[in-house]
């Protein structure tokens, strides 16, 4: 029998706003690489990879054990990999942005699923395979406000890739 999987990750998504702010700013730095699509601009909390459809239900369950509090987050780093992965950093990741990976992560693998073992590194990815190192005039100073966390659904095809948001979780907001 055939199982339908699908390639899944849990995300912080970027507002209009401030993904079109990035955008402008992004092509100012004339990189060479692959830019990742405006629409598809996020921050990365948890990575599944390829899952079975039918563990979207377990999935949507999981996510909504966690209880995380919102918070703003100030991307005010640019950060070039070895790879050449360019991206925007944050040189003060706000406690609840850390809790929420770590909670979301603990949850997911308390259930069995294999993730990433590396720490947790919050980045939004502007391009991959960039060759020449961008030259900055000033720092980046990019803030925005996470209210709810999303769990993606990635696809690829000759048009390019796609992340389509599937369900969504709300951040409490007490505080803010
Ligand atoms: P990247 O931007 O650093 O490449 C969708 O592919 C998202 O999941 C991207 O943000 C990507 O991170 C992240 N991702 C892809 N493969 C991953 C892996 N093996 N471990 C953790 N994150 C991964």
């Amino acid at each position: 029998m055939h199982i339908k999987s699908l390639r899944l990750f849990f995300g912080l998504p970027l507002p209009h706003r401030q993904a079109a702010a990035i955008d402008v700013w992004r092509n100012g730095l004339a990189l060479d690489g692959r830019l990742v699509a405006r629409h598809n601009l996020h921050l990365t909390l948890a990575f599944l990879g390829s899952q079975p459809v039918e563990r979207l239900g377990e999935l949507q369950r999981l996510a909504g054990q966690v209880r995380g509090q919102g918070f703003e987050l100030r991307l005010d780093r640019l950060e070039v990999s070895r790879h050449g992965l360019v991206s925007l950093g944050t040189s003060q990741p706000p406690e609840a942005l850390l809790q929420l990976a770590g909670e979301l992560n603990d949850t997911l693998r308390a259930a069995g699923y294999s993730l990433e073992e590396r720490a947790f590194w919050p980045h939004l990815t502007l391009a991959r395979q960039c060759r020449k190192h961008p030259v900055l005039d000033s720092p980046p100073d990019f803030v925005w406000t996470a209210e709810r966390f999303v769990l993606f659904h990635s696809t690829s095809d000759e048009q390019g890739t796609l992340y389509h948001p599937l369900f969504h979780w709300p951040l409490a907001m007490p505080h803010l």
